[in-house]
């Protein structure tokens, strides 16, 4: 390869939130498969769309339904003490939270989780982690045992701050090609 190739391979991996610490990490995809075919705008997926929804729809559009209000997120319970830097994600800062009545289950993180099992992991955009902050919202969700069997039936989402939209979501290949190498269930935990 050529310097030129490489800058411009190195580039486009900065662009789409590549620089994890780790190289077995940054094989990965951390923008997940393009769900749209090409990409129209020749840009990054992972970002801010800068040409509307090429999926059609709008760009205003909001999760699909998969039974959880994401809007409350931050009411839910945080269960790491302080942001802490992510292995994996793209920007650096993160918090994990899930709902009340769930915390022991992500704590214990044994076997498979429980349909409807629901994790966001918010990413911030300073060092500080601060809640304010928040640059976008990562989430799982278990569906059921038809969703997608051949990888855990995870729903993935990539969301904006304050749960409304949706930039990513679904079966998303890039989530599932990483998470798939978490010890249990598709799951890292904070630990
Ligand atoms: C390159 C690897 C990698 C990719 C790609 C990746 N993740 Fe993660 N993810 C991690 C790691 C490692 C953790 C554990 C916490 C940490 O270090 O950030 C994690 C944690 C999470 C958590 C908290 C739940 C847990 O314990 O695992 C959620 C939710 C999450 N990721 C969602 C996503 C979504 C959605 C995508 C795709 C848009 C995605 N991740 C892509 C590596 C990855």
């Amino acid at each position: 390869m050529n310097k030129l190739l490489l800058l411009g391979l190195a580039s486009g991996l900065m662009a789409c939130g590549g620089g994890s610490k780790s190289d077995s990490m940054n094989s990965a995809n951390p923008c997940g498969a393009n769900p749209c075919g090409a990409n129209p705008c020749g840009d990054n997926p992972c970002g801010d769309n800068p040409c509307g929804n090429p999926c059609g729809g709008s760009d205003s559009a909001g999760p699909m339904d998969v039974g959880v209000d994401w809007t409350g997120w931050a009411t839910w319970n945080k269960v790491n003490a302080e942001p802490f830097v992510s292995k994996g994600h793209k920007k650096p800062w993160v918090n994990v939270y899930v709902p009340s009545e769930q915390v022991s289950t992500y704590a214990a993180l044994e076997g498979e989780m429980p349909e409807g099992f629901a994790i966001v992991k918010s990413v911030h955009k300073d060092a500080e982690g601060a809640a304010g902050d928040v640059a976008a919202l990562t989430v799982m969700v278990k569906m059921g045992s038809d969703y997608d069997p051949e990888n855990g039936n995870w729903y993935y989402g990539v969301l904006s701050a304050d749960g409304t939209k949706a930039m990513q979501e679904g079966k998303l290949a890039g989530c599932i090609g990483c998470h798939s190498s978490a010890n249990t269930d598709y799951l890292f935990g904070t630990k």
